[in-house]
């Protein structure tokens, strides 16, 4: 990367994390002169605050242009169900798709979410991380962000910690391709971005960063509806309960689920566990992630893995 270009971003950066409200750091970004110096920019350590709400007065009208002409080019007949954009609409009430309008509403999402720069991490990418899934399915997982080895494959949890989610799910009595797995932030957040090639690069995800994508994931939550999601971690958590206790003291009960931008077709409950990286790192908690997926269990009838 030319060194211009490094300045900048660290300009962009530095901004970004002192705004730490996407609408200010877009404003402060545009404005930033090319020539500020790459050493004046302090380490700063990630926000660990509670998620800052939407603006007020704030709605979304979510339109899918591309895939509503796809869909009447394949169907000319009625459709059953709204279109994606009537969805989403403030004034009616949300109805849920079907598969093949979930399926192109969610792929032009993803198209939607690579070509995104609505934060400093959409220069440091190697891949978006729009997330990946049965757009049916009744579980979503939602993790905090991509890793290095997410980076890499455009793939939510195929690290380490992916490789135990998959055992979770599998314990469960259910197959990785049934469930939808996704992230709060859709973009590698690095402790250095300057460096995004290097190893042991991850962080959770800013108050800003987690605030840029929060629509991204609402849309996604709203299209898929599933009846419950499981919160890997505290970041994950704290960002969907909004609510910033610890993650033990969210753990054990279902809330829920009140999205900012967007009307749930129907109710949808939340449970918090373990972010599987943090089982890696403490192998005694286990089993009291154990204990969460069987509250989830129970309430979708799974009887685990046969034996
Ligand atoms: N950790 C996460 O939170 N998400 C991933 O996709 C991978 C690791």
């Amino acid at each position: 990367m030319a060194e211009n270009s490094l300045s900048r971003l660290a300009a962009e950066f530095k901004n970004f994390l002192a705004a730490q409200d996407e609408d200010e750091f877009i404003a402060t970004a545009a404005a930033t002169p090319a020539a500020v110096s790459v050493a004046s920019v302090q380490p700063q350590e990630p926000a660990q605050t509670a998620v800052p709400p939407m603006p007020e007065g704030e709605t979304l009208t979510v339109e899918f242009p591309r895939a509503r002409a796809r869909e009447q080019a394949a169907a000319p007949a009625p459709v059953q169900a709204p279109a994606a954009k009537e969805t989403f609409s403030p004034q009616q009430d949300p109805v849920l798709m079907n598969t093949a309008q979930k399926t192109a509403a969610l792929s032009e999402l993803a198209d939607t979410i690579k070509n995104c720069s609505r934060c400093p991490l959409g220069a440091t990418r190697i891949n978006a991380v729009p997330g990946e899934g049965n757009v049916d399915a009744d579980l979503m997982f939602i993790g905090e962000g991509p890793g290095f080895d997410e980076d890499r494959q455009g793939r939510p949890f195929v690290g380490r910690a992916g490789q135990l989610l998959d055992k979770m799910i599998a314990a469960m009595g259910l197959k990785r391709e049934q469930v939808f797995i996704a992230n709060i932030a859709k973009c590698h957040p690095m402790t250095d971005p300057l460096h995004p090639e290097k190893h042991g690069n991850d962080r959770a995800p800013n108050a800003g960063e987690i605030a840029c994508c929060r629509k991204y994931l609402e849309q996604q939550i709203a299209v898929i509806c599933p009846k419950y999601i499981v919160a890997l971690g505290g970041v994950s958590a704290k960002a969907l309960i909004s609510d910033a206790k610890s993650l033990g003291a969210l753990r054990g009960r279902f809330y829920d689920l009140s999205l900012d931008s967007v009307k749930l077709p129907r109710p949808v409950k939340i449970l918090a566990t373990f972010h599987p990286a943090a089982l890696l790192r403490n192998p005694g908690w286990k089993k009291d992630a154990w204990i969460d997926l069987q509250m989830v269990m129970a309430e979708l009838g799974l009887k685990g893995a046969s034996k």
